[in-house]
C-alpha cells in the first residue's frame, strides 16, 4: 500500500472516531436517514433524467455501498461504481451479493485514469467533501471524468454556530456541570471537522471549477445541503 493511501487511512480513522467497525457500524444503520425521501426526490428530480439503461453512476466515498446496492435493485441497468479508501468501510461491502464495484483510491487527489474521460453520467458525493483535505482537486478532475451535461449531487453538513452544536450535543442551553477537558478537545476537533464550509462555499467552489449549479436545498435544520449540479453541455 502506497504511503499517501496509508496515511489518509490513518486520518480517516481518527475523524471517525478511532474504531473503524464502529464508525461502519453507524454508516450502515444511518443509511435510510441519509438517503431519504427529501434525498431521493432530489436525485429523481436532478440525476433521474439524464440516466438511461447502461448509464454510468458513481459513488465517491461510498462507505459499505449501500446507496448502489439500492440503484442495482430498481431503476434501469446501470453501470455502478463506488469509490472508498477506509478498510472497515470496504470489508462491510456488499458488492459481491450486488452488481456494482468498489475502486478504492484517495479523493484527495484522484488518479486521473480512474474512470475515462467524459465516461459519467451521474454522481453523487454524500457527506464525502468535508471529510476531504481539500475538495477543489476533485472536482476539478471529476468535471474531466463527467460527460458534457453529466449530473453532480452533492449532499454535506454545512457550518453551523457553536452555540447550536453545543445545544444539540448537550441536550441542553446551560452547561453548569464540569467537563473533560480531553472529551471536550475531542469534541471541538469534531466540530471543526464537520463545520468546514458553508453552503455558499460549496457553490463557488463548483463554479469556480466550471459546474452549472442546478439546485441548492437546505436541509436538516439548516445544518446540511444538498446540491445539483452540471458540467455545462
Ligand atoms: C460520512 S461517510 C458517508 C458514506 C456514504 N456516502 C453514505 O452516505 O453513507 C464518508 C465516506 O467517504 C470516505 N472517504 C473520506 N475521505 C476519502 C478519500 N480521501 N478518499 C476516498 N474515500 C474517502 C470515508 O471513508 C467514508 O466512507
Amino acid at each position: 500500500m502506497s504511503d499517501q493511501l496509508q496515511t489518509l487511512r490513518d486520518y480517516l480513522t481518527r475523524h471517525h472516531g478511532g474504531d473503524g467497525s464502529v464508525a461502519a457500524q453507524r454508516t450502515l444503520e444511518g443509511h435510510a436517514r441519509n438517503h431519504d425521501d427529501l434525498f431521493r426526490r432530489f436525485w429523481a428530480e436532478h440525476a433521474e433524467p439524464v440516466l438511461s439503461r447502461g448509464s454510468r453512476v458513481v459513488d465517491l466515498g461510498c462507505g459499505p455501498g449501500l446507496f448502489l446496492r439500492d440503484l442495482s435493485l430498481s431503476g434501469p441497468e446501470l453501470d455502478l461504481v463506488g469509490v472508498e479508501a477506509a478498510p472497515y468501510m470496504l470489508e462491510q461491502a456488499c458488492e459481491d451479493d450486488y452488481d456494482f464495484s468498489i475502486r478504492v483510491a484517495d479523493l484527495n487527489d484522484p488518479p486521473a485514469d480512474l474512470f475515462e474521460a467524459e465516461s459519467i453520467d451521474a454522481v453523487l458525493a454524500n457527506r464525502l467533501l468535508h471529510e476531504l483535505h481539500q475538495p477543489l482537486v476533485l472536482l476539478q478532475q471529476l468535471h474531466d471524468w463527467l460527460k458534457p451535461g453529466g449530473v453532480l449531487i452533492l449532499v454535506d453538513m454545512v457550518r453551523q454556530p457553536l452555540g447550536s452544536f453545543l445545544t444539540h450535543k448537550f441536550g441542553q442551553d446551560r452547561l453548569d456541570e464540569k467537563q473533560d477537558a480531553k472529551a471536550m478537545a475531542a469534541l471541538f476537533e469534531d466540530y471543526f471537522e464537520h463545520n468546514r464550509y458553508h453552503d455558499y462555499d460549496l457553490l463557488a467552489l463548483l463554479s469556480l471549477t466550471g459546474y452549472e449549479v442546478l439546485a441548492d436545498e437546505s436541509i436538516r435544520s439548516g445544518r446540511a445541503v444538498q446540491i445539483a449540479a452540471r458540467r455545462p453541455l
